[in-house]
């Protein structure tokens, strides 16, 4: 067992209606609101206005047009705003890109420089404006994190930013995720799964945690074919909104060995030069680690996964049982509708060795994955997705 620190300071509120508790749970924070959100679907779904009905009382600007896979230019709009106007708190309404832009603001709001120097250098992150959020798009996991993730077209990149911004307050309701199209809530349930995997898929887990995760593994694999045929079933839209939340909290990983994330480092290259959604990206990356990963070492870790999530039959060889449980993983991401390889998508191996440089300088040491990672094995894993 590794010593662990878990710290999750926001308030979740979960279920139908519960927006009309916006009021009482921004009170603390200030009448000055900067509301951010994305291209529309909040008008569309009748959120915008029921946020402006409730907050008649506060002052409210807006920055709105946030970009899926949100762009450093919507940010440093975001933090004119704050400092122009000095507000007191962010409403961020959306998915994880609204979510994630609204936290480099609220560093970005106290900083006197450039706001990507934040994401480029963490440790510049300091004081941060209080963020409440109302999430309509379950994936990412960041209405209960502490961390964003921010793209440069200008430098194709795409980097986290980690900070004491995790959001005060999240009001949760699966209501509002009905209209989240099917690719989206497919490329969701993927983007759930991938944050078990990184933290599941470990040399040394714990019995707890191996539970928390293969039972968040099960519910997206039980759930997200039903939101996808039936977009307004409550049950399974509510049980991918809870399962989202614990993908990036920290609970996943208590006592578990360190994990570096390698999918998410190799899909976040991916998406800085392509710009694609971030959740096909994992589903076509995913099945390709695992298979590059796969050896008699760690062949017991993905056996256990193929019995205790797929229901294999534990007594076959553990090696067999491993790449049934790939094979499954593949299969399952294909049957919600996801694409399987780079060249559906229209990607070439022009950048990838660009790509597995840039995630070598930058991201955690891909020395300490289940199998270790080289830039070598970066680019044969990304050879593998064409
Ligand atoms: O912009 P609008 O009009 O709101 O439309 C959005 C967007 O086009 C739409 N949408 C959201 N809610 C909707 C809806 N459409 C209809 N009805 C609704 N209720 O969906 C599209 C995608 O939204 P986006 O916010 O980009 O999706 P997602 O939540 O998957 O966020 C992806 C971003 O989060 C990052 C990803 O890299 C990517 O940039 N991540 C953030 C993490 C974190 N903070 O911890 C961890 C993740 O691993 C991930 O990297
Ligand atoms: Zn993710």
């Amino acid at each position: 067992m590794q010593d662990f620190d878990l710290y999750l300071p926001t308030h979740i509120v979960f279920g139908k209606d519960k927006v009309n508790e916006l009021p009482k749970l921004m009170a603390p924070f200030g009448k000055k609101v900067l509301l951010t959100y994305g291209g529309g679907s909040i008008k569309k779904i009748g959120l915008y206005d029921k946020i402006k009905d409730l907050l008649k009382d506060a002052e409210i600007f807006e920055l709105s047009g946030i970009e899926p896979n949100p762009k450093i230019g919507s940010i440093r709009q975001g933090v004119k705003l704050c400092k122009e106007h000095n507000i007191d708190v962010i409403l961020a309404v959306g998915g994880g890109s609204v979510l994630d832009a609204s936290k480099n603001i609220a560093a970005g709001a106290f900083y006197d420089g450039d706001p990507w120097d934040l994401v480029k250098d963490n440790s510049k992150v300091g004081k941060s404006l209080p963020i409440v959020t109302i999430l309509t798009l379950s994936a990412t996991g960041s209405e209960y994190d502490a961390s964003g993730v921010i793209s440069n077209p200008e430098t194709q990149e795409k980097l986290p930013i980690f900070g004491d911004f995790a959001p005060r307050a999240s009001i949760l309701d699966p209501v509002y995720t009905y209209t989240v199209p099917k690719n989206q809530t497919a490329a969701g349930a993927c983007d759930i799964m991938s944050h078990t995997f990184e933290q599941y898929l470990v040399k040394n887990g714990n019995m707890l945690t191996d539970g928390f995760c293969e039972s968040m593994l099960r519910t997206v694999i039980k759930y997200a074919p039903i939101a996808i045929k039936d977009p307004q079933n409550y049950e399974a839209r509510a049980a991918l909104m809870q399962a989202s939340s614990f993908g990036c909290c920290g609970l996943l990983n208590i006592g578990r060995d360190f994990s570096p994330w390698p999918v998410h480092g190799i899909e976040h290259e991916v998406s800085a030069y392509t710009d694609i959604t971030h959740g096909v990206g994992l589903a076509i990356i995913t099945p390709r680690w695992m298979r590059y990963s796969l050896n008699e070492i760690t062949a017991p870790r993905f056996a256990q996964y193929g019995v205790n999530v797929w229901g294999l039959d534990k007594n076959l060889p553990q090696l067999e049982l491993a790449n049934k449980a790939i094979e499954k993983t593949e299969e399952f991401f294909k049957s919600l509708g996801l694409p399987s390889s780079f060249s559906e998508i229209g990607i070439d191996d022009k950048h990838f060795e660009d790509m597995a440089k840039h995630l070598c300088d930058n991201w955690g040491d891909l020395g300490l994955a289940l199998t270790p990672l080289t830039r070598d094995d970066i680019v044969a894993i990304l050879r593998n997705c064409l």
